[in-house]
C-alpha cells in the first residue's frame, strides 16, 4: 500500500494547482492520474483566464457577469470568492513563468470573451491551457512532488456507513496501467477528486477520450451528491468531422458567424442584438442550430465562422494555433476561407457537490475543477471562467486538505443540508440493473457489489483505514479478474457508442420529453449489456481494453444522471432548453437538482440556489446579451 497525507487524482490544471497548494502546507502529496499531467485535457484549452485585473475593472463586476451568465443558478457565496481570488492566481501564474501574451506596454494582455462586460480573459496565444498545464508541471517537479502516472483510480476507499454523510474517505484502489497491478492509497489528510470533464458520454466533444467522468462516477457510487448533472455546454465553434475545438477567441478578436445566405445571423436574425457572436455560448449554439434547421446551414449542419478580416499579422500574432487546427483537421486554411463549425458538448457545469472549499459530504473527500460543482457557473458557464475556476477551488481544496485554517464554508453539502425530495415519471427504471436486491449484483461487471461502498465483513463496520483500503482492493482485483476470465460477451466500445449516440440524439442542446425518455430506455439497454462486457484483451501490460471498460460504467451511470437531471428541470435557464416548457420558472426553479446513489437507485432531490452575496444579493433578471 502507499502511503501519502494528501492524494490528488488527476493531473489537470485543477489536480497540479491542488498538489501545489497541500504542498505549500507542508503536506506529503502525490498525483495519482491515468494520464502523463502534460497529456491532460487542460492542455487544449485554448482560449484564456478570466480575472478582473485592470483599475477599470472589478471583481464584483467580474462575479455580476458570471451570476448573469449562470443564469442565475450559480451560488454567490462560490461566485464571488472565485471572482475575488482568480487575479492572485494570474498573478501567480506569472510568477511561475506561465508565458502570457502581452501588450506592447508589457502587461499581460486581455481579450473580450462572451458574455463578459469588459475584455478581461487573459491568454498565451490560443494555447493557454497547454502553457498553463507546463508551468504548473514545472512547479511539481521543482517540488519534487510525487506522480504516479498511468495509474487508473477506479474506485475510492469509503467506509460503510448507511448515512453517506457518516462515511469516511480513506484512499483509492489505482490500477498499475503499465503492469496491471491493482494497489491500495491511503491518504491520512484527504483524496482530492480532479478528474476533468466528461465529454465522452457524447459523441460530438471536444473533450479527449480520457474525458469519462470517473471522479463524479466513483463519487456518485460512493453516496456524494452530484449537482445540476442537466447542465452541459455546448460550444458553438466546434470542426464538424472532430468535434476539435475551435477557440471563443476567434470571435473575441472580431471572428464573424455566417449562414449559408451569408448572413451575419447573430444581429440579422436578431439573437443577440447587442453582442452578436459574442453574447453567451448556450444563446450562440442555439442560434446556429436554428439556423440548420430552418435551412441556412451549410451542407444542413454547419455555419461559416470568418476571421479573414484580421489580417495575416493579427491572427498568427493571437491565434495561429487555429489556423493548424483547421488546416489539420478540416484541411481548410483560415487565412483564405471561412472555417466550418457546429455546436459540440464542451463543458458540465453540475458534478461533484462540494463547498467553497472543495469538500464533499464524505469526510476526506474533496474535488475540484470540472469534475465538481461548487456551483459557479449554474446553467451556462462563461468561456474563460473554466481555468480561473481550477485555480482558485483547486488551491483552496488543496489548503484545506492538507489542514490550512480556512473560514468555514457557506454552502452546505450532503442531503441533510435543507431538501425537496421530488420522484418523476420515468419509462424504466434508472440505477443498477439489481438495485434493491438484497444481494445486489454486479452493474459493474459480474458479482460485483456496485449498489454503493463496499461492505467489510458481514456487514459490519469498517473502522480502521488500512482494512477499509484493502477490502477495497481485494474487491476490485476479484472484479478486474472476473472481467479478464471471461471469453465471450459484448464489447465495451459498443456499448459506449450506443450510449453516445442516444445522448448525442436525445439529450442535446434542444431537449423535450419524449426523446429524454427514450434515452432513459437506450440507457437501460446499455446497463442491461454492461452485464455482460468481455475484455477482448487478456494482458496485463498497457490492457486498455480493460481500462475503457471500467470507464464505460462511469459514462453509462453519468449519462443516465444528465438525463434525469433533464428531465426534471421542467423550465428553460441557460443551456437547458426544454420543448415543453419554453420560460425561466424562477418561482420554481432557482433550485440545484441534485442525485444521490442509494443502493443502487438514484434519489432525486433539490436544494436552494444562494443569491445573497457579501454584500449584495443578486436579483434574477431577463438574461440578453
Ligand atoms: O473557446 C475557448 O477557447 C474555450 C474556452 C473555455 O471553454 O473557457
Amino acid at each position: 500500500m502507499y502511503e501519502h497525507d494528501v492524494l490528488v487524482i488527476g493531473g489537470g490544471g485543477a489536480g497540479l494547482r491542488a498538489a501545489i497548494a497541500a504542498h505549500e502546507e507542508g503536506a506529503d502529496v502525490a498525483i495519482v492520474t491515468k494520464l502523463h499531467p502534460v497529456r491532460s485535457h487542460t492542455g487544449a484549452a485554448e482560449g484564456g483566464i478570466n480575472a478582473a485585473l485592470r483599475d477599470a475593472d472589478s471583481w464584483e463586476d467580474h462575479a455580476y457577469d458570471t451570476m448573469k451568465g449562470s443564469d442565475f443558478l450559480g451560488d454567490a457565496p462560490a461566485i464571488e470568492t472565485f471572482a475575488q481570488d482568480a487575479p492572485d492566481e494570474v498573478i501567480q501564474l506569472e510568477h511561475w513563468g506561465m508565458p502570457f501574451s502581452r501588450e506592447d506596454d508589457g502587461r499581460v494582455s486581455q481579450r473580450p470573451f462572451g458574455g463578459l462586460s469588459f475584455p478581461r480573459t487573459t491568454y498565451a496565444g490560443a494555447e493557454t491551457g497547454h502553457h498553463l498545464l507546463h508551468t504548473m508541471y514545472e512547479q511539481c517537479v521543482k517540488r519534487g512532488i510525487e506522480v504516479y502516472d498511468e495509474w487508473y483510480v477506479s474506485n475510492l476507499a469509503v467506509t460503510d456507513h448507511d448515512d453517506p454523510e457518516e462515511r469516511q474517505c480513506h484512499g483509492v484502489v489505482a490500477f498499475d496501467i503499465k503492469t496491471g497491478e491493482i494497489e491500495g492509497f491511503r491518504a491520512d489528510g484527504g483524496v482530492i477528486l480532479a478528474t476533468g470533464g466528461l465529454g465522452q458520454v457524447f459523441d460530438h466533444t471536444t473533450n479527449a477520450v480520457a474525458n469519462t467522468g470517473d471522479g463524479p462516477a466513483m463519487a456518485y457510487r460512493a453516496g456524494v451528491p452530484v449537482e445540476d448533472m442537466e447542465m452541459i455546454q455546448f460550444h458553438p465553434t466546434t470542426l464538424p468531422s472532430t468535434g476539435v475545438l475551435i477557440s471563443e477567441g476567434v470571435r473575441g478578436e472580431g471572428g464573424i458567424l455566417y449562414n449559408e445566405d451569408g448572413e451575419r445571423f447573430m444581429f440579422e436574425h436578431g439573437y443577440a442584438n447587442n453582442e452578436g457572436e459574442l453574447a453567451s455560448r448556450d444563446v450562440v449554439s442555439r442560434a446556429e442550430l436554428t439556423e440548420v434547421n430552418e435551412g441556412r446551414g451549410i451542407e444542413d449542419e454547419y455555419v461559416h465562422l470568418d476571421m479573414r478580416h484580421l489580417g495575416e499579422e493579427r491572427i498568427l500574432d493571437r491565434l495561429e494555433n487555429i489556423l493548424h487546427l483547421a488546416e489539420d483537421f478540416e484541411g481548410v486554411d483560415g487565412l483564405d476561407e471561412p472555417m466550418p463549425v457546429k455546436p459540440g458538448q464542451h463543458y458540465a457545469m453540475g458534478g461533484i457537490e462540494v463547498d467553497e472549499n472543495g469538500e464533499t459530504c464524505i469526510d476526506g473527500l474533496y474535488a475540484a475543477g470540472e469534475c465538481a460543482c461548487v456551483s459557479m457557473h449554474g446553467a451556462n458557464r462563461l468561456g474563460g471562467n473554466a481555468l480561473p475556476e481550477l485555480l482558485v477551488f483547486g488551491a483552496r481544496a488543496g489548503w484545506h486538505a492538507a489542514d490550512r485554517d480556512m473560514e468555514t464554508a457557506q454552502i452546505e453539502t450532503g442531503p441533510s443540508a435543507s431538501v425537496e425530495k421530488d420522484e418523476i415519471d420515468t419509462p424504466v427504471s434508472p440505477g443498477a440493473v439489481d438495485a434493491g436486491d438484497e444481494d445486489v449484483a454486479a452493474d459493474g461487471g459480474p458479482d460485483v457489489d456496485d449498489s454503493g461502498p463496499r461492505h467489510a465483513t458481514d456487514g459490519g463496520a469498517l473502522v480502521e483505514a488500512d482494512e477499509v483500503i484493502e477490502h477495497h482492493v481485494t474487491a476490485e482485483k476479484q472484479r478486474i479478474e472476473e472481467l479478464l476470465e471471461r471469453d465471450e460477451g459484448v464489447n465495451h466500445a459498443e456499448i459506449r457508442a450506443d450510449v453516445q449516440e442516444t445522448m448525442t440524439e436525445n439529450v442535446n442542446v434542444f431537449r423535450e420529453e419524449g426523446a429524454l425518455k427514450e434515452a432513459l430506455e437506450d440507457l437501460r439497454v446499455a446497463r442491461e449489456r454492461y452485464q455482460d462486457v468481455y475484455v477482448r484483451d487478456p494482458s496485463r501490460t498497457f490492457n486498455t481494453d480493460i481500462i475503457h471498460t471500467i470507464e464505460t460504467r462511469n459514462i453509462i451511470d453519468l449519462a443516465e444522471c444528465i438525463t434525469l437531471g433533464a428531465l426534471a428541470r421542467e423550465e428553460f435557464r441557460g443551456a437547458h432548453w426544454r420543448k415543453e416548457h419554453q420560460e425561466r420558472k424562477d418561482d420554481e426553479w432557482i433550485k440545484h437538482t441534485m442525485l444521490q446513489w442509494n443502493e443502487g437507485s438514484p434519489d432525486l432531490y433539490y436544494k436552494p440556489v444562494l443569491l445573497d452575496g457579501e454584500n449584495k444579493s443578486y436579483e434574477p433578471k431577463e438574461r440578453s446579451y
